[in-house]
C-alpha cells in the first residue's frame, strides 16, 4: 500500500443505513479502494452525541460493519475499525478542542438542525464537539482526501481549518485534506418530503430506503414516494421530487439524468416508478443478501473490526505523538 493517498471516511452506526449513504458515500468508497491507501470507520463515538440504547447500538454497529462488507469493501484492501477501539480519535480531539473556536462551532449547519430539535441549551456537549472530533479522525491518519456526501462539506471545511490553524501555530504536523464529493448521488432527499434529505433520523421509514428492506418494500416506498403536480419525468427545480428519483435511478445505474429523461419522454411517473423500483431492488438484493449472511456469524465481523483497528493504531500513533510534540506534551 506503500506510496498511495490516504483515504479515510465513516459512517456512524446511528438508525438503518440508507440509499443515501450508498449512493453518496458508500458506492464511491468501493470504487476507488484500489487506488489508495483506505480507512472506513465505523463513528460508533459519534453516534453517542445523540442518546442510543446501548443494546441497539452494539447490533448497530455490527450491521454497519457487515454492510461494509456486503457492499464490496475488502479488508485486504482496506483498514475497517471501530472508531472508539482506537483511543487516538479522542486524544487528538482533544488536542484540537483546544484550537477549535466556540463561534466556529456555533456556526455548524448539522449542529444548528439537530439541536434545534430539542433546544440548544439541552444538547450534548458530545453533539456540539462532534465536528473537531470528525477532525480528529481525519488528521489521526494524515488523510488527503475524505469521500462524503453533500451534507459533510461544512464540516470538512472546519477540519481543513484546524489543520491549517494548529501547522500554523506548532509547525507544520498534519496535512490539509481535500473533501471528494460526487456530482451524483451526493445529496439524495426524501422519499415522503423531497426537500429534507434522506436521513437515519427521519421520523417516518417511509422517507428511507433502508439498505437492508426487502424487495416488496422497496417497491412499496418507491410507489408511494412523493411525486410533482405535472406527469413529465424531468429534472428541475420546481419538481423536488421527480429530480430526486431521477438521481436516485442515475446513481444507482451509473448513467447521466439526460438520458434517462429522454428514455421516459411521454411515459409518465407510474412506468418511471416501476422501473426504478426494479433497479433499486436489483442494486440492493445482493448487499442485503450478503450483509444477512455475515451477521449470522458476529464472531468473524468482530475479528475484522479488531484486526482493522490493530493496523489503525499503529498508523495513528506517531501522528498523534507528532501533535503531542509540537505542543510540548512530549
Ligand atoms: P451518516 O448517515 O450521517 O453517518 O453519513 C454517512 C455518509 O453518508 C456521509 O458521507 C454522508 O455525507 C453520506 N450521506 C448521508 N445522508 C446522505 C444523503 N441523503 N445523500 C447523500 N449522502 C448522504
Ligand atoms: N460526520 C459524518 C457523517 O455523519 C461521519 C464521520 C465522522 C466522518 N467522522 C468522519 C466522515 C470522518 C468522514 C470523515 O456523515
Amino acid at each position: 500500500m506503500q506510496g498511495k493517498q490516504r483515504v479515510f471516511s465513516g459512517v456512524q452506526p446511528s438508525g438503518n443505513l440508507h440509499l443515501g449513504n450508498y449512493l453518496g458515500a458508500l458506492k464511491n468508497w468501493v470504487s476507488i479502494q484500489d487506488l489508495y491507501e483506505n480507512y472506513f470507520c465505523i463513528v460508533d463515538l459519534h453516534a453517542i452525541t445523540l442518546p442510543q440504547d446501548p443494546k441497539v447500538l452494539r447490533q448497530k454497529i455490527r450491521e454497519v460493519a457487515a454492510v461494509y462488507l456486503a457492499v464490496g469493501l475488502d479488508p485486504g484492501k482496506s483498514v475497517i475499525f471501530r472508531q472508539s477501539r482506537v483511543s487516538g480519535h479522542a486524544e487528538l480531539a482533544w488536542l484540537l478542542n483546544c484550537v477549535a473556536k466556540v463561534g466556529e462551532l456555533s456556526r455548524m449547519t448539522q449542529f444548528k438542525d439537530k439541536a434545534q430539535k430539542g433546544g440548544a441549551e439541552a444538547a450534548s456537549v458530545g453533539l456540539y464537539d462532534y465536528p473537531v472530533l470528525m477532525a480528529a479522525d481525519i488528521l489521526l491518519y494524515n488523510a488527503h482526501l475524505v469521500p462524503v456526501g453533500e451534507d459533510q462539506r461544512q464540516h470538512l471545511e472546519l477540519t481543513r481549518t484546524l489543520a491549517r490553524r494548529f501547522n500554523g501555530l506548532y509547525g507544520e504536523t498534519f496535512i490539509v485534506p481535500e473533501p471528494m464529493i460526487l456530482e451524483v448521488g451526493a445529496r439524495v432527499m426524501a422519499l415522503d418530503e423531497p426537500t429534507n434529505k434522506m436521513s437515519k433520523s427521519s421520523p417516518t421509514p417511509a422517507g428511507y430506503i433502508a439498505l437492508l428492506d426487502g424487495p416488496d418494500v422497496v417497491r412499496r416506498k418507491i410507489r408511494r414516494a412523493k411525486t410533482d403536480s405535472g406527469t413529465e419525468v424531468i429534472a428541475s427545480p420546481d419538481k423536488p421530487a421527480i429530480t430526486n428519483l431521477l438521481g436516485i435511478y442515475a446513481a444507482t445505474v451509473g448513467r447521466l439524468v439526460p438520458e434517462i429523461e429522454a428514455e421516459y419522454e411521454g411515459k409518465g411517473y407510474g412506468a418511471f416508478k416501476k422501473d426504478l423500483a426494479e433497479i433499486v431492488v436489483e442494486g440492493l438484493s445482493p448487499v442485503r443478501e450478503k450483509a444477512y449472511a455475515l451477521l449470522n456469524n458476529p464472531r468473524e465481523l468482530d475479528e475484522i473490526l479488531e484486526a482493522g483497528a490493530q493496523r489503525a493504531r499503529e498508523v495513528a500513533r506517531p501522528i498523534l505523538h507528532s501533535a503531542w510534540t509540537k505542543m510540548g506534551l512530549d
